[in-house]
């Protein structure tokens, strides 16, 4: 994968002026993790039909099943780390507080890796600048659970019995069913989660798009957003996507080799903390 001369320079100048940045990232950013993306050659839904596993009415028609899915991404994620790509991202949260990251990822990648980028700054970040409050999880998080009856939600990593419906995870509250907390097709996304994405996304002076289709809303119109209210978009992808022709720069490479090469690696330069100072 080669990206055209320039194109790399073009976009860290960019990202270097911006005054504002939010990033958006999809399955590509962790494929190199080892996390299969959902569409293309080897993605998850070649195998498996979303219309069978991931909406309420698969939940409600076939619970065992459903589970047994998830289980089984469960335990493959859980064997994959953090990759460079998240790990500059988490680095330049930290370095800057004027960063926000939404995924469409709910391998929780992103959140390992801004707990390793803290590591050495074991202090907590008085001034609400922890990275874990610029990270929304648009489509929830596969190791967190919520209770099907009385919704509450909690972070749960225990190995699923989906052997049948007696041993699936009960609700320690209510000893309802336990479901995925993630968004499901034909559910909404969290409308407070949403609203910060969109007005991060008013504000950016760019959007850093990294490894994704870009066909699934309301997430793939956050980089349009920014375009609209005057900001631009750098597009990080192997492939071509439906923002590759509105892309101030778009990038035919991989998460990998791109992301640390484009993410500033100094502090903002005297900058006054939230300048919007649109492109
Ligand atoms: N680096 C960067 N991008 C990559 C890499 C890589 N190493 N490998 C693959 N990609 C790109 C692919 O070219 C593709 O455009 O990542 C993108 C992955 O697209 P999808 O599999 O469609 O995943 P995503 O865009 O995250 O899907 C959005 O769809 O099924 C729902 O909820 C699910 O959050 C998901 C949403």
């Amino acid at each position: 994968m080669t990206s055209r001369p320039g194109e790399r320079e073009r976009a860290r100048d960019l990202l270097a002026s911006a005054g504002r940045v939010l990033i958006l990232t999809g399955a590509g950013i962790s494929a190199e993790s080892g996390v299969p993306t959902f569409r293309g050659a080897s993605g998850l839904w070649r195998n498996f039909r979303p219309e069978e596993l991931a909406t309420p009415e698969a939940f409600v028609r076939d619970a065992r099943l459903v589970w047994e899915w998830y289980g089984m991404r469960r335990e493959a994620i859980s064997r994959c780390e953090p990759n460079v790509a998240h790990l500059a991202i988490a680095e330049w949260q930290l370095r800057d507080t004027n960063v926000g990251l939404a995924t469409q990822n709910v391998d929780g990648l992103h959140a390992d890796a801004a707990r390793t980028a803290r590591r050495p700054h074991a202090a907590s970040d008085a001034d609400g600048s922890e990275p874990h409050g610029r990270l929304l999880e648009l489509h929830g998080a596969i190791f967190r659970s919520m209770c099907a009856s009385c919704g509450i939600r909690s972070d749960h990593r225990e190995p699923i019995d989906a052997s049948s419906l007696a041993t699936l995870p009960r609700c320690s509250s209510c000893a309802g069913l336990l479901r995925p907390d993630v968004v499901w097709f034909g559910e909404s996304l969290d409308p407070i989660i949403l609203e910060r994405a969109f007005r991060w996304a008013e504000e950016a002076d760019v959007c850093l798009v990294v490894g994704t289709s870009a066909v699934v809303q309301p997430a793939a119109s956050l980089a349009t957003v920014t375009r609209d209210t005057g900001g631009a978009i750098i597009e990080v992808n192997p492939e071509r996507t439906p923002l590759t022709s509105v892309a101030t720069v778009s990038i035919r490479d991989t998460a990998t080799s791109m992301v640390p090469a484009i993410v500033p690696t100094l502090p903002p330069s005297g900058r006054p903390p939230g300048s919007a100072s649109k492109i």
